[in-house]
């Protein structure tokens, strides 16, 4: 985009799960539609951003005029993260697998019982982008809780170094559905926000990110 409050803002944003192979035919995934994620780079696109869309594997479509870049694990979500930058501000909205297994290099037989599997961590990309010296001037979180949504939320601004974690309350039907109930979690406080369609939470945020970086 040429115009608009974002006009001349490269704006990263990460969505939808990633997945970690255990062999050639199965993976380990978090439940994760990318909507919000996708609405989050349709409006900051909208709104005249240069957009990087880092994509886990989704069935959407890439919205108007938004750069995407798929991937299908979190150390390539990672890898591909730290390749954009540098950007004015990065949005994670990925639901990242905490740990990835050891892979077979063949499909993993039933007759021979429940495998064993070596996990290991992945990176915490969010943290990494916190402490990384190309730091966007906005770091962006979000904390998918269903209880003491603030206060995890408030642990995680903290730990991650973010600047803002957008809490999202999936107690109720929220996983793939088409709202979420938000709470703004920032240093100044939290701001919570009514019921809102996933495109009006983007709209909002969006607006929110044009008046702090501009
Ligand atoms: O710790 P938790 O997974 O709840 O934190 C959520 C936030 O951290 C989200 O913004 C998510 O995209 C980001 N995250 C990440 N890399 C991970 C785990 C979470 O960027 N490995």
């Amino acid at each position: 985009g040429e115009s608009g409050p974002l006009a001349g803002k490269h704006i990263l944003v990460t969505a939808g799960p990633t997945h970690e192979p255990i062999d050639p035919v199965r993976v380990i995934a978090n439940r994760s539609s990318g909507k919000q994620g996708f609405a989050i780079a349709r409006a900051a696109a909208a709104a005249g951003a240069r957009v990087t869309l880092i994509a886990g594997p989704v069935s959407l479509p890439t919205p108007p005029g938004v750069g995407r870049i798929d991937v299908e694990t979190a150390v390539q979500m990672r890898d591909a993260v730290m390749g954009a930058l540098p950007a004015d501000a990065a949005i994670m909205v990925a639901a990242v697998a905490d740990w990835r297994v050891e892979v077979a290099d063949s499909k993993l037989k039933k007759g021979k019982g429940p495998p064993a599997l070596e996990w290991h961590a992945n990176p915490d990309i969010l943290a990494e982008l916190g402490e990384h010296p190309d730091r966007p001037g906005l770091l962006v979180g979000f904390a998918a809780e269903t209880n003491d949504v603030v206060t995890n939320a408030k642990g995680k601004l903290e730990r991650k170094k973010a600047d803002w974690i957008v809490a999202n309350d999936v107690s109720g039907n929220v996983m793939g559905g088409d709202n979420n109930r938000i709470h703004l979690v920032s240093a100044d406080g939290v701001d919570d926000w009514e019921d809102l369609p996933k495109s009006a939470v983007a709209q909002r945020l969006i607006e929110k990110i044009a008046e702090s970086i501009a």
